[in-house]
């Protein structure tokens, strides 16, 4: 397969770099690599630590052979691919947490922020931008996110290869994309299910109109929305917004 790969020492977000990229044509499984973003975007408008030379920000242009109503699935479809590909690659123990959080133990250590575009021919695609924290040491992990986030390194005791890790990451993602293709959205949810930290536990989200809902984590469902069962019985499905442990919520 013929890619496009720009290796960037400073980024303000690969995400915007990969769309430039695949405004202008950028094929199937190219993608942005930075040592550094100035700009770097987490889900719901956060920003993310982006310090150079120590972490993996990356963005790959997917255009994927599925219905465009099914391209909200593509970020639970990345985060299969990495859990698999630190699984083999690392030996990490990677699980996930919905919709786009890569957790080791009780700790973050990598999202997902996937975004769609139209290139200019009017073909639709989507950038899978990923954040792992490979080489970050305890020490460098601001003061506010230490409870909260760790790092490859920090928990498996080895330097990672950041480029090699983005090239195994491609292959990872392009093999989980051909799956949906070919045997449809299921069988990477099935993938999904095995990496699922949360299932099981209880678990609460605020409403847009600000009301608190807790309820048993069933697991993400086909459309990609997150299911929780309250007390009453009642199946919510969660399309949006973060949900976390009900003991940790506040
Ligand atoms: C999240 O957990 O909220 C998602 C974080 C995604 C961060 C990555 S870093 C590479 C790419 N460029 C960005 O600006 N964001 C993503």
């Amino acid at each position: 397969m013929d890619f496009t790969d720009l290796h960037l020492k400073t980024a303000d977000s690969t995400n915007r770099a990969a769309r430039e990229l695949g405004q202008k044509g950028g094929s199937h499984g190219s993608g942005v690599m930075a040592e550094a973003q100035t700009a770097g975007r987490g889900r719901l408008g956060r920003a993310w630590f982006s310090p150079p030379g120590v972490n993996l920000y990356c963005s790959y242009i997917v255009r994927p052979e599925i219905a465009v109503e099914h391209y909200p699935r593509l970020t639970l479809a990345a985060g299969v691919s990495i859990a698999t590909c630190l699984h083999d690659y690392s030996h990490n123990d990677v699980g996930l947490k919905w919709p786009n959080d890569l957790f080791i133990g009780a700790r973050k250590c990598g999202g997902i922020l996937s975004e769609t575009s139209t290139d200019s021919e009017g073909r639709l695609f989507a950038v899978i931008g990923i954040g792992i924290n490979c080489n970050l040491s305890a020490d460098d992990i601001p003061a506010d996110l230490r409870d909260r986030a760790t790092s490859l390194l920090i928990e498996g005791g080895k330097t990672i290869d950041r480029k090699r890790l983005y090239s195994q990451l491609r292959m990872a993602l392009l093999a989980t994309l051909a799956e949906f293709e070919q045997q449809g959205f299921s069988s990477v949810l099935k993938r999904w299910h095995k990496y699922d930290l949360f299932r099981g536990r209880q678990m609460a989200w605020q409403r847009p109109d600000g009301s608190r809902v807790e309820g048993e984590n069933l697991g993400p469902a086909e459309d990609g929305s997150l299911l929780v069962r309250d007390a009453q019985g009642f199946v919510h499905r969660v399309l949006s917004g973060d949900v976390n442990l009900s003991d940790v919520y506040s």
